[in-house]
């Protein structure tokens, strides 16, 4: 079954459309630009992911802050399991010596540690029923398996940046695979200029983009069925972190108690997840993270350091590397694709 599935992924992909970006070749499905192996991991979680009405999935743009979010939700569900009381000794915590990536799995790709016979699925659905899974995806709303969007499919946390820094970290992100080749392609990564992956952005041609339908389509889910989608900003994370982690808590059906509050068990948790805390531990500064993806190819690898995580975070560094007029151009986009929708980014 596996087989025939890589074999059919194999000719639909030489039928849609392809496009280059900052990461290499894209293709478009289903309105939204993917690179192979994402693709096809959205395509396996289409066809066989079940959501449970206890799922709390946390969906992104890549480079939207999708692995402080992971150890944030990580840390939150787990507290109990892993004390951070001042008091308590905070050695034995997962996020200590396991990247974020590690600790909340993609729907899409599965690290070598947790692939079971090829099949990228069949380790979320071994996880226990008795307990929440927390589980991450880039698949664009519309785009999301059947299951989650019904009733019972579950909550989902959105976590949406501002596209000007969504943009520079992502080409930067790829800057570090530039003497790579893309496995599945044997092309050099990024072989475009910063200008032309702009101009490519900015026309919606970018990993999971259009980067606005990405974010409006979520924005919109939010607005509609508030008790099942949330949707936070990572600027407003950095600007008052204290307050939004509360309110995740609680929207994951983990609300802090004013017991917790009272013993610093937020800021332990906050501490904890810093980007200063989790970008200066031994295992993100060294370790890596290890996809295994079964291709029409045979095994598709995909190593990112887990280091390629962690850049500066924080808000505006665009400056820093774009133009005047292209953070304009950027501004004026992001105006007119959302700014009639009430939102701001
Ligand atoms: P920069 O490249 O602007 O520094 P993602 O996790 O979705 O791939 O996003 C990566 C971005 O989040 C990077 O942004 C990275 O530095 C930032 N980041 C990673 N961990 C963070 C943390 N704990 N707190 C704040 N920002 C973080």
């Amino acid at each position: 079954e596996n087989k025939n599935f890589h074999e059919n992924f194999g000719e639909m992909l030489s039928t849609l459309p392809k496009g280059l970006g900052a990461g290499g070749c894209y293709y478009q499905y289903q309105g939204f630009w993917y690179s192979s192996v994402w693709l096809l991991g959205t395509i396996w979680a289409q066809r066989s992911f079940r959501a449970r009405d206890t799922d709390i999935l946390l969906a992104a743009s890549p480079k939207s802050g999708t692995t402080w979010m992971k150890a944030l939700m990580f840390a939150i569900v787990n507290r109990k399991r892993y004390p951070h009381l001042p008091s308590s000794s905070l050695a034995s915590h997962p996020l200590l010596t396991k990247s974020p990536h590690n600790c909340v799995p993609y729907l899409e790709v599965r690290d070598e540690e947790h692939m079971i016979g090829g099949n990228p699925i069949a380790y979320l659905d071994s996880l226990p029923p008795s307990s929440p899974r927390l589980l991450s995806t880039h698949i664009p709303y519309t785009s999301l398996p059947k299951s989650i969007l019904s009733d019972s499919g579950g909550r989902i946390v959105y976590i949406a940046r501002n596209p000007k820094d969504v943009f520079v970290s992502y080409w930067s992100f790829c800057q570090k695979f530039k003497s790579k080749t893309d496995p599945s392609k044997g092309q050099p990564l990024a072989a475009i200029s910063m200008e032309e992956a702009f101009e490519l952005f900015c026309k919606g041609v970018s990993i999971t983009g259009p980067f606005w339908d990405h974010v409006l389509d979520y924005w919109k889910a939010s607005l509609e069925r508030p008790d099942q989608v949330v949707f936070m900003k990572y600027e407003d994370m950095k600007m008052d972190t204290m307050q939004h982690v509360k309110r995740l808590a609680e929207f994951m059906g983990h609300p802090f108690s004013l017991e917790e509050e009272r013993q610093g068990v937020v800021q332990e948790i906050i501490n904890l997840c810093s980007f200063q805390n989790l970008s200066n531990l031994e295992v993100n500064k060294s370790g890596a993270y290890r996809v295994h993806i079964a291709s029409q190819t045979g095994q598709t690898p995909l190593l990112v350091n887990n280091s390629a995580f962690f850049r500066r975070g924080e808000i505006g560094d665009s400056k820093n590397h774009l133009t005047v007029e292209m953070l304009e151009h950027l501004d004026k986009i992001t105006e007119e694709k959302l700014g009639s929708f009430g939102l701001k980014l």
